[in-house]
């Protein structure tokens, strides 16, 4: 049994179609990207997945259950996470307190929840960053600390919108090492929208492109990287 379906799902927004019939499958332990140039529906498609948009049509199912019209909470609680971008609130709270923020989906104790961040942070190897101020932080270890409030939610899919952007080589290297521990070392199933492509066909097992709200292709790195059509739209502009 797939642990993520989605079936031909549509959203529009007023007369844009930004997802159109979208269909596709993530098993239990994979790796997935999702790819696509700007605008294609990639991050409307994972606020769809996880509740924060109402689909327009089609169904979502996740570990066994239809999650198609449940809020963003009670799908969070299902096991499935995503991360957020640091806003401006996090501003007073340190790197320990805002990862606890994810472990209190788990449990009312602050002393679990502590117990549970303090855990995830060293796994991740961001227990030096502690005590800091996360607005204080450089902004690829920000980047790092959102993926371990997600990961302190306990959950058995990840859904990672562009953690790369913005990061030199060698920091994109680091989130490529923390992702593929979430994935091997921790079981967790990801699914990673991401325009670095060094890091997406470096450890994605299956990539599914979107072009202008369709699926226009679904296979290995290497079927993806020589699909004409994923070229024209999308590659093309990349390694062209
Ligand atoms: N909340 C929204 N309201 C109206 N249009 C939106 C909204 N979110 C996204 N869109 C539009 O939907 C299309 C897909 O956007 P998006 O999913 O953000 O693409 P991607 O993440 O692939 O760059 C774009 O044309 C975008 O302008
Ligand atoms: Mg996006």
């Amino acid at each position: 049994m797939p642990l993520l379906v989605v079936d031909r799902v549509t959203k529009d927004f007023g007369g844009l179609r930004a997802n159109d019939q979208i269909s596709f499958q993530v098993e239990k332990g994979e790796l997935v990207g999702l790819i696509g140039p700007n605008g294609a529906g990639k991050t409307t498609l994972f606020h769809c997945i996880a509740g924060h948009h109402r689909v327009t049509s089609g169904r979502i199912i996740f570990d066994g259950e239809e999650i198609t019209h449940l809020d963003a909470h009670r799908i969070a609680r299902k096991g499935l996470a995503r991360t957020f971008q640091v806003y401006a609130a996090t501003g007073d709270l340190t790197v320990l307190e805002y990862v606890m923020v994810g472990a209190f989906m788990r449990t009312r104790s602050r002393k679990e929840a502590e117990l549970k961040a303090r855990k995830v942070l060293e796994e991740l190897g961001l227990e030096d960053w502690s005590g800091k101020m996360v607005a204080e932080i450089p902004v690829p270890a920000q980047k790092l600390v959102t993926m371990a409030v997600a990961v302190a939610t306990d959950p058995k899919m990840l859904l990672l919108d562009e953690v790369a952007a913005g990061l030199n080589p060698k920091e994109v290297d680091e989130v490529k090492e923390k992702i593929r521990h979430i994935h091997w070392g921790m079981g967790i199933t990801v699914m990673l929208i991401e325009h670095v492509m060094a890091l997406v066909m470096g450890i994605s097992q299956r990539v599914i492109v979107l072009d202008a709200g369709r699926k226009i292709a679904e296979g290995s790195p290497e079927e993806v990287a020589r699909d004409p059509n994923v070229i024209k739209a999308y590659l093309g502009e990349k390694y062209g």
